[in-house]
């Protein structure tokens, strides 16, 4: 079996890549997960030679047997994470070894094979390198999207015996159409995102399929994101249905719904996190209900809300829609401590300010 230091990756990069007049043209407003790079690195994993054949290759479609697990029990998980152009030219990852270990516990639960942490930085690394001219300029950034699925080809229920890892990569823009300021949510009273003993806290394609109906209802209600509340009792906000979430108080102070089993451990929820205590603020990890949430928005003790995450980065919560009626956060459009943590994350991110945390690795 291949060990992880004698993991070699072979480079057959695009016999025809995409002209660069037509990479402008595309790079130019991306929006969100439409365009693509040239490449993608892969690797499989079977049970009798671990992690081999490591690829950095021209993007292109799968081959898949019709029987490959992934299609019929849903073995699958992925990752989010994003390359930025910083000011002196140079290219960087944001806390990319957060990525990797979070990827590693998702294999865990999904009963998956577990890949090195070196082994998937490389591929991000390797693929950031040879894709680079494909970064947006401005505020852009190159999305970085590692998965894993179970391609054995075998209609049993156990785990499979062959799996694939892959990147891709897709320049972006802001992840809400028009980079809207603050965005509305639909509060779901009919569906749970995750249940305590269930994979709420892993990032498979699972959690995302069952949060869908809860996000097509969220739109027909003319709101932009979905938001959960726990399975148990059907009260305390959980997280979106793509990110984390934030809540402002008067007095300064932060809350956030504590991890658990049932929520995404973001990075960026995890970065939030530190800066805001990093400012002096009180900063709660604890249950927050939707009645509280509505009776302090009302009151005016809850000043501002925002959703955070990779794609996402931190956007404002102006409003909240939901079958006991609506309420609007502050002035519905955002406000200074959502805008100023926000500028912090993005300012280090980018290389604009000091990373003092060690967050940001140079790649290029
Ligand atoms: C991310 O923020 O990276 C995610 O995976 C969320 C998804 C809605 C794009």
């Amino acid at each position: 079996m291949t060990t992880e230091q004698e993991l070699s990756f072979s480079r057959r990069p695009h016999a025809a890549p995409v002209a660069a007049s037509e990479r402008a043209s595309r790079i130019a407003d991306p929006g969100f997960g439409r365009v693509f790079t040239d490449h993608m690195v892969t690797i499989r994993w079977t049970l009798d030679r671990g992690w081999c054949d490591a690829e950095v290759r021209a993007r292109e479609p799968f081959q898949l047997d019709p029987a490959s697990a992934v299609l019929h029990y849903a073995q699958e998980i992925f990752e989010g994470l994003k390359a930025y152009r910083m000011k002196d030219g140079g290219v960087a990852l944001f806390r990319p070894e957060r990525n990797a270990r979070r990827f590693q516990a998702s294999a865990e639960r999904l009963a998956m094979p577990v890949l090195p942490e070196s082994v998937f930085l490389r591929a991000i690394i390797e693929l950031v390198q040879i894709d680079a001219d494909w970064i947006p300029g401005g505020e852009g950034s190159l999305y970085l999207r590692p998965f894993m699925f179970a391609n054995e080809a075998f209609l049993g229920v156990r785990p499979a015996s062959e799996y694939v890892f892959a990147v891709i990569a897709s320049p972006v823009g802001a992840y809400f159409k028009g980079g809207k300021k603050a965005v509305s949510v639909w509060l779901s009273k009919d569906y749970s995102r995750a249940a305590p003993g269930g994979t709420g806290a892993a990032k498979c394609g699972g959690n995302y399929a069952a949060s869908l109906i809860a996000q097509a209802e969220a739109i027909r209600q003319g709101c932009d994101q979905v938001v959960f509340v726990d399975a148990a009792e059907r009260r305390w906000v959980e997280e979106l249905g793509g990110m984390n979430i934030f809540f402002v108080f008067d007095d300064g102070s932060l809350l956030t719904p504590p991890l658990g089993g049932t929520i995404l451990p973001g990075v960026i929820r995890d970065s939030v996190l530190t800066l805001a205590r990093r400012e002096g603020r009180i900063v709660r990890e604890e249950r927050y209900s939707a009645e509280q949430w509505r009776a302090d928005a009302a009151s005016g003790k809850l000043r501002e809300a925002f959703a955070c995450g990779t794609a996402a980065v931190v956007t404002s919560i102006g409003e909240v829609r939901s079958a006991d009626g609506d309420f609007t956060i502050g002035n519905g459009d955002g406000g200074p401590v959502t805008d100023s943590l926000k500028a912090k994350l993005v300012g280090i991110q980018r290389g604009d300010i000091a990373d003092n945390e060690g967050w940001v690795r140079k790649v290029i």
